[in-house]
């Protein structure tokens, strides 16, 4: 069933575990995660970015439709979240399409303009009944820029700072650069486990790691040990469609019919998801 990201993020911070959040492109990304979830057991959340809203030439609603559709056949637990928000026009389409919640990512602003511009995306979001969660401190590799230095100084989320941040501007959870960089395509990140353990110490709310493709396994359990508590994966998702796309393609050069190669990838997709979900079912902190 459709249900709230807000109540499965809970649970998993109850169980002190992790709920994975995939990104979805295509239809086929969002039947694979609600497959992978499915035989793992487990809940999942189904994340929209806006960098995917743009791809469906900017419209929101028939993908956001689909996965509804999908999420309420499940037979897990579905959580729908609007991603990497950073336009007005965009977070004032969440509810209506179905989103239980929304992260509204203005890291990129100085501090004091990342505040007042979440606090009032928080503030709006409340109204609507829904779950925010927001970003301070530098993930990095956003919308194809090259890898940021994740050591460099200040790319990481100060503890102080931040339980000033979420205090300030009323988030429910809250996104921290602690070494991983997006769209990463080894699993080569080093986390700074000690800074999640402040990080969770200093603050009330959920952590999210973002960037979680070029992380590790045993660094991710690390992770969700120290206090994360919502694991966002976009590229591990692509690579296994693209990989078993392009294999399937190469031992058949004469292939035309898209549901086979979109079947091959779309399996290979499930294969990931239900692989991570039950990576992080097995993490606790
Ligand atoms: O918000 C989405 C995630 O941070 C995805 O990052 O594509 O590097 O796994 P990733
Ligand atoms: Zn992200």
């Amino acid at each position: 069933p459709l249900v709230t990201t807000g109540e499965l993020v809970a649970a998993a911070a109850a169980a002190h575990s992790a709920v994975a959040a995939f990104n979805v492109v295509t239809l086929e990304h969002v039947e694979a995660v609600v497959a992978g979830a499915e035989s793992a057991d487990a809940p999942v959340v189904l994340q929209v970015s806006e960098n995917a809203v743009k791809f469906r030439l900017g419209r929101l609603h028939p993908l956001a439709r689909a996965a509804v559709a999908v999420a309420e056949r499940a037979a897990v637990p579905v959580g729908l979240h609007l991603d990497h928000v950073q336009t007005d026009d965009l977070l004032r389409q969440a509810a209506d399409a179905g989103f239980s919640s929304v992260m509204y990512d203005a890291a990129r602003l100085p501090y004091a303009e990342n505040l007042a511009a979440t606090r009032a995306a928080a503030d709006w979001a409340r109204a609507q009944g829904l779950w925010i969660e927001a970003e301070l401190g530098q993930v990095g590799g956003k919308n194809g820029a090259p890898p940021l230095d994740a050591h460099a100084p200040g790319a990481r989320t100060d503890p102080a700072e931040a339980r000033a941040f979420v205090a300030d501007s009323g988030v429910d959870a809250l996104a921290v650069a602690v070494g991983s960089t997006h769209a990463m395509t080894t699993r080569t990140a080093a986390l700074d486990h000690d800074l999640i353990k402040r990080l969770s110490a200093a603050l009330d709310v959920p952590l999210v790691l973002h960037g979680s493709s070029g992380v590790p396994d045993d660094e991710l359990t690390a992770a969700v040990t120290g206090g994360i508590t919502k694991v966002n994966i976009g590229t591990a998702l692509n690579i296994a469609l693209t990989g078993a796309v392009r294999e399937y393609l190469d031992a058949h050069p004469q292939a035309v019919d898209a549901r086979k190669y979109l079947g091959v990838g779309r399996e290979a997709m499930a294969r990931e998801v239900a692989r991570t979900v039950r990576l992080l079912g097995r993490a606790t902190s």
